[in-house]
């Protein structure tokens, strides 16, 4: 069942969104060459806690940590450990907040010190792929468009599209629906009204979209070795078009402007 939220919900949604904004954002400066995975991961945790809220991923069935942590070739939900970051490294930091009972995911991939050209040309176009996922969030457009847009962005670049995760629904719980694939038919799906809030999700690949599971049952890899990239945003529809509940100051890309949701003291 897809449930619409009440301008109300959304707020709240929103500001735990802002907790979920401001916590990334501070990993995405500690994310430098000789940092620990586990030191992010314990940076968040705090993070979201001292701002009231609780980390979404934590005993997520049986998920130990507060954040995902997926460097190079793991795609996502890789476990933050004892790995040190190094100079060169794609780092995807994935993070969710649940606040008065309601749940915001974001995540972001981040060059760790320079990067190659190559890495560098797969983060801009994810975050691409983000953004016209988003631009398709319009009362009467259908889940379907989002996930054609992504794909021919992704693939008209040359890159790939991860098939076996795709973004969801969003409110009291992480994953409600409707599923939001990456990938599919424009005009298919169910159709986009205010009070619609999803998470979009595209998790693209520099080679082949096909991906395995690492032993740890949790970290997903590109089968090929190659480097993969992954940017979500949590996004209401409105009235006044899609605005983006998890909206940071830093590191967005710059037509985010639009998909600002006004700051409204309704709680
Ligand atoms: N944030 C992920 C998603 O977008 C879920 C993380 S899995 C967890 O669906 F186990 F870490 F929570
Ligand atoms: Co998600």
């Amino acid at each position: 069942m897809v449930t619409l939220k009440s301008a109300r919900e959304i707020e709240t949604i929103r500001r735990s969104g802002k907790i979920t904004a401001k916590v990334l954002t501070d990993l995405m400066k500690a994310a430098r060459p000789g940092i620990s995975t586990a030191y992010l991961d314990e940076m968040a945790e705090k993070g979201i806690r001292g701002l009231g809220g609780i980390p979404t991923f934590k005993g997520y069935h049986g998920y130990t940590a507060s954040i995902c942590t997926s460097v190079n070739d793991e795609v996502v939900h890789g476990i933050p450990g004892d790995y040190v970051l190094r100079e060169g490294d794609l780092l995807s930091i994935d993070i969710g907040t649940t606040f008065e009972g309601y749940v915001s995911d974001s995540a972001v991939t981040v060059a760790v010190g320079n990067i190659g050209q190559n890495a560098q040309r797969l983060l801009e176009v994810t975050q691409e792929c983000l953004m016209v996922g988003i631009a398709q969030m319009q009362r009467g457009k259908r889940v379907g468009d989002i996930g054609a847009a992504v794909q021919k962005h992704a693939e008209g670049h040359g890159y790939g599209v991860v098939r076996e995760l795709v973004g969801h629904g969003v409110g009291t719980a992480m994953h409600e629906e409707p599923q939001v694939p990456n990938y599919g038919k424009a005009g298919t799906g169910v159709e986009m009204r205010p009070g619609l809030v999803l998470a979009i999700e595209p998790m693209i690949t520099e080679g082949g979209h096909q991906v395995e599971i690492l032993k740890d049952g949790w970290t997903v890899v590109t089968a090929d070795g190659k480097l993969a990239a992954h940017f979500e945003h949590t996004i209401a529809v409105t009235e006044d078009g899609p605005k983006i509940l998890t909206l940071r100051s830093f590191g967005e890309h710059p037509e985010v402007e639009k998909y600002r949701p006004k700051e409204e003291a309704i709680v």
